[in-house]
C-alpha cells in the first residue's frame, strides 16, 4: 500500500486572524512555522489585537501587509473583504479572546475579522485564549457550544499557569499543536473541495411533523432533525446547493444551506412538491406523521365530563412516494425507521415507495435512533447492502453522503 502522503499548509491559503489577548505574542510564532511550512499566510488583526503586538511584526513575518479595519480604502481596492473570504482556505483565529468568541457567536459584523468569518464559506478554526474563569464563565461556555453545532472548530484550549498567574484552562495551544492540527483540517477541507455533488442541486427534509387538533394541540413524534440536518451540512461541505424543508426543530441551520420551515406534513409535502422538480436528489430525512386529526378545532377542546375521548383521523399525503412518482424523479432516497424485522420492512419500503435507497435503521433499541446524537444505519437498495456502524451523526452523515454521491453519479453515467 502507498502510504498517504503527509499533509502539509504547502501552497494554501491560511487567514490568521488575531484578536485581542497577550498570547497573541505567540501568534508571530505560529505565522513562522505556517510559512516556512510553505503557507500563504494573511493575518487580520482586531483593533484590540494591535495593543498586544505591532501589526509591523505579522508583516515582516508574514510578507504581507496586515489587515486591520474595514473600512481602508486601498485595502478593498486591492482586495474587498469579500474576495479575502473566498480566498482562503482556513480561517483560523487565534488567539480567539473570550469577546471575540461572543461577537462570532452573535454574527456581529463591525470589524473586519468578524465580517470575513461570516462570509467565509471555508472553516473556521478558533484557538481561544483567555482567562480560566473567563473560560469557565457560563456564557463562554454557551457561545462555544453554539459555535461548535455551527460547524466551529474549537482547538485547546490548553490547562496550566496563566500570564495573569492564575492556573487552569485557557492558555492557548503551542504554535506547533495548532500548526499540526491545521495540517489535518486542511487535509479534510482538500477532501471537501475536491466536491463531490458540486453543482448538484440537493432536497431535503428533515424533523417532525406538527398535526394540529386545535389551536394550542398537535400530534407529533420524537425526531430531533438531528439527522436530515447533518445530511445537509454534509451534502453542502460536498459542493452541494442544499434546500432543506424542516419540520419544528430547534437546530440552528448548518451554513450555506437555505431553509424553508413548515410544520405540518401537508405544508411539508406543498414545499417539497413546489421545489423537487429540477431537483438531482432528493432525501426524505423527515418523520412525517401518517395522519392527521381529520377535523383541526377552532378553539380549544375542553374536556367536560367525558372520561374518554376519541380522535378521528385521516391519512396524510406521502412526501417521499410523491417525489419519486414524479415523471421525471430525482434520485430518491428514504428513511426506514424500524422497531422489528429492519430489512424486510425497509426492502419493502423500498419497493413500494418506489425509491433508489433506502437507509434503514433501528429505532426504540439501544443503537442511536431518534433524538440520538449517535446512529447506525443499514443502506439498501434493490441489490445492494451496505452496514455503517453506530457513530456520531455528523461523521455518519458524511459517510453517507459520500456513499449516495457515488451511486448517484454511478447512475447518471449509465
Ligand atoms: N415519509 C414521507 N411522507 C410520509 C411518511 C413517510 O415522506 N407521509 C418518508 C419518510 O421521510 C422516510 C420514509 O418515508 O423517508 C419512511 O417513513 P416511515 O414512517 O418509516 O415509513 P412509512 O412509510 O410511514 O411506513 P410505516 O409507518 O408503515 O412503517
Amino acid at each position: 500500500m502507498i502510504p498517504r502522503q503527509q499533509a502539509s499548509p504547502r501552497g494554501r491559503r491560511v487567514l490568521l486572524g488575531i484578536s485581542g489577548g497577550i498570547a497573541a505574542y505567540k501568534s508571530a510564532e505560529l505565522v513562522r512555522l505556517l510559512v516556512r511550512a510553505g503557507a500563504q499566510v494573511q493575518v487580520v488583526m482586531t483593533d484590540a489585537a494591535t495593543r498586544f503586538v505591532a501589526p509591523l511584526t505579522f508583516q515582516a513575518l508574514s510578507g504581507r501587509p496586515v489587515r486591520l479595519g474595514l473600512f481602508e480604502a486601498a485595502d478593498e481596492a486591492a482586495m474587498g473583504h469579500i474576495d479575502l473570504a473566498r480566498w482562503a482556505d482556513a480561517i483560523l483565529i487565534a488567539p480567539a479572546s473570550a469577546d471575540f468568541l461572543a461577537r462570532l457567536r452573535a454574527g456581529l459584523a463591525d470589524d473586519l475579522l468578524s465580517t470575513l468569518c461570516l462570509a467565509a464559506d471555508a472553516p473556521v478554526i478558533v484557538a481561544p485564549a483567555m482567562n480560566q474563569a473567563m473560560w469557565r464563565a457560563a456564557a463562554t461556555q454557551d457561545n462555544l457550544r453554539v459555535l461548535r453545532e455551527r460547524g466551529v472548530r474549537v482547538w485547546g484550549p490548553a490547562e496550566g499557569v496563566q500570564a495573569c498567574g492564575e492556573s487552569g484552562p485557557g492558555r492557548m495551544l503551542e504554535p506547533e499543536e495548532i500548526l499540526r492540527a491545521l495540517n489535518g483540517a486542511l487535509d479534510v477541507a482538500g477532501d471537501a473541495r475536491q466536491a463531490p455533488l458540486a453543482g448538484v442541486d440537493v432536497l431535503l427534509t428533515a424533523g417532525p411533523t406538527w398535526e394540529a387538533i386545535d389551536p394550542v394541540r398537535f400530534i407529533g413524534n420524537r425526531s430531533s432533525g438531528k439527522m436530515g440536518f447533518a445530511l445537509a451540512r454534509a451534502a453542502r461541505a460536498a459542493g452541494a446547493r442544499v434546500l432543506l424543508v424542516s419540520g419544528p426543530v430547534t437546530l440552528e441551520t448548518p451554513p450555506g444551506v437555505e431553509r424553508i420551515s413548515v410544520e405540518s406534513a401537508r405544508e411539508m409535502h406543498r414545499s417539497v412538491m413546489r421545489h423537487a422538480p429540477g431537483c438531482d436528489i432528493f432525501i426524505g430525512a423527515a418523520a412525517v406523521a401518517d395522519f392527521r386529526p381529520a377535523q383541526v378545532a377552532s378553539e380549544k377542546l375542553k374536556k367536560g365530563d367525558s372520561g374518554s375521548m376519541e380522535l378521528a383521523l385521516v391519512r396524510n399525503p406521502d412526501v417521499l412516494a410523491s417525489v419519486a412518482a414524479l415523471p421525471e424523479p430525482p434520485f430518491t432516497v428514504g428513511f426506514a425507521a424500524e422497531t422489528q424485522d429492519l430489512r424486510a420492512n425497509a426492502l419493502e419500503k423500498l419497493r413500494r415507495k418506489g425509491v433508489d435507497i433506502i437507509l434503514a435503521n433501528q429505532v426504540g433499541g439501544e443503537e442511536g435512533g431518534f433524538d440520538r446524537d449517535h446512529n447506525a444505519v443499514i443502506l439498501l437498495t434493490a441489490d445492494e447492502e451496505r452496514s455503517f456502524a453506530l457513530q456520531e451523526k455528523g461523521r455518519l452523515a458524511r459517510a453517507i453522503i459520500a456513499a449516495l454521491a457515488e451511486r448517484y453519479r454511478a447512475r447518471r453515467t449509465t
